[in-house]
C-alpha cells in the first residue's frame, strides 16, 4: 500500500510542478450551464481546495476505524478546530482495515501536498461528522424521518454507504475534473474502487432495524447528491439497469461511470452544494458547518457562486 500512496503523491507533485500557474482547462465539449461551470483557478488553488476534502475523508475513516483522527497519526501536520462528533464505528475486521488504510493514505497525500510548499497551507475547516449531521443526510435522501435516527457508526453496512457516497465518491469525482491530462484513470479509482467493492459485498444486507438494504441506501444517497449538486445524474446505485452497465454487459456497478466507462466529474460548487447539504455553495452546513477554507472557497463566497 505504501507504493500506491507514493504513486498518488508522485502524480500530485507532477501536477504542481508542471501546472502550478496554468488555469484549469474547461470542458472541451459543449459549455455547461452556468451553475455547473468550474471556478477559474490555478492548480495550486485546486489542490488547496482538495485539502479540505482530504482532511474530511481522513478524519472520517481514521475515526471510524481507530477512534482517533489525523493528529494521532501525524501530530502537528494539520491545524484547525477539532472535528465534531466523529467516532469509532462498530465494523468487521476487513472493513476496519480498509477504512484505516484509506485514512492513512490520505494523511500521506496531505503531507505530500503540503511538502511541495507550492500550495498555501490551510487549516482544517470545522467538520461535523456527528450522528445527527449524518442522520440529516440520510433523512433528506429518503425525505422521511428515521425512527430511531440512522446511526452511521453502528456497523459497516451503515458506515460504508454514507462514507462512500457522501465523501469518497465526491473526492474521486473532483479528481476526475482536475486531473484529466495527468492522472491515470486507474490511479484515481483505486481508493474509491476498494470501498465500492466492499460495499458490493454487502449489497443485499439489510440495515437493522429498518426494512432497508444497502443497495437502496446507496441509491437514495446518490440521488440526493444528484439533486443537491444540480448538474445531472452522476452518482449511480450499486446495481444499475443493464443498459447503464459497463459495455452494456453487467448489472453490477462497482465503479460508477457512463456507458463508455468514463468517470463522471464534479466541480467545486457541486461538491459544496452536496457536502453542505443545502444545495447552495454559499450556504455552509452539513459536513462543513462553517464552510471550507482556501482561495476557491473564498471566491465562491465572495462572488456568490451558489
Ligand atoms: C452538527 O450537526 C447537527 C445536526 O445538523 C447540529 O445540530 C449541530 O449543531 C452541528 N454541530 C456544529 C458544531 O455545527
Ligand atoms: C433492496 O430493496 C429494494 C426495495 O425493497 C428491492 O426492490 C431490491 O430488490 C433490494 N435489493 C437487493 C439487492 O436486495
Ligand atoms: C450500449 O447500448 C446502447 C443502446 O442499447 C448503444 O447505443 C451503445 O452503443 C451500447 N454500448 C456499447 C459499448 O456496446
Ligand atoms: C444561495 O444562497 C444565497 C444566500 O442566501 C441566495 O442569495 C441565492 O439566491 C441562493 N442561490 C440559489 C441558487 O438558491
Amino acid at each position: 500500500m505504501a507504493s500506491r500512496s507514493c504513486l498518488y503523491a508522485y502524480f500530485m507533485l507532477l501536477l504542481v510542478v508542471f501546472q502550478s500557474t496554468r488555469p484549469i482547462k474547461g470542458n472541451i465539449f459543449a459549455l455547461p450551464p452556468p451553475q455547473c461551470r468550474r471556478v477559474l483557478a490555478t492548480s495550486s488553488d485546486v489542490l488547496q481546495f482538495t485539502l479540505n476534502l482530504l482532511y474530511l475523508e481522513a478524519t472520517l475513516y481514521l475515526y471510524g476505524s481507530t477512534g482517533r483522527g489525523i493528529d494521532a497519526v501525524a501530530p502537528g501536520l494539520v491545524q484547525g478546530p477539532a472535528p465534531v462528533g466523529a467516532m469509532m464505528a462498530n465494523v468487521d475486521r476487513t472493513s476496519r482495515q480498509l477504512m484505516e488504510e484509506i485514512g492513512l493514505e490520505n494523511v500521506g497525500i496531505i503531507r505530500a501536498i503540503l511538502d511541495t510548499k507550492l500550495v498555501e497551507p490551510i487549516q482544517m475547516p470545522l467538520v461535523n461528522l456527528s450522528l445527527e449531521a449524518l442522520n440529516d443526510f440520510v433523512e433528506q435522501a429518503f425525505n422521511d424521518d428515521f425512527i430511531p435516527p440512522f446511526n452511521t457508526y453502528a456497523s459497516a453496512v451503515n458506515f460504508l454507504p454514507v462514507s462512500a457516497v457522501l465523501v469518497t465518491s465526491l473526492i474521486r469525482q473532483y479528481y476526475v475534473g482536475i486531473l484529466p491530462h495527468l492522472l491515470n484513470h486507474d490511479l484515481q479509482v483505486v481508493k474509491f474502487g476498494a470501498v465500492r467493492q466492499q460495499l458490493y459485498m454487502f449489497a443485499n444486507a439489510i440495515i437493522p432495524p429498518y426494512q432497508l438494504n444497502v443497495t437502496t441506501l446507496v441509491d437514495r444517497l446518490g440521488q440526493l447528491g444528484n439533486r443537491l449538486g444540480m448538474c445531472g445524474d452522476k452518482d449511480e446505485g450499486l446495481i444499475v439497469a443493464l443498459q447503464l452497465g459497463a459495455e452494456n454487459r453487467t448489472t453490477t456497478n462497482v465503479v460508477p461511470a457512463d456507458v463508455n466507462s468514463l468517470a463522471f466529474s464534479r466541480t467545486e460548487r457541486e461538491i459544496l452544494r452536496i457536502c453542505y447539504g443545502t444545495g447552495n455553495a454559499t450556504i455552509p452546513g452539513g459536513l462543513f458547518p462553517r464552510g471550507v477554507n482556501g482561495k476557491i472557497g473564498d471566491l465562491i463566497r465572495n462572488l456568490r457562486l451558489s
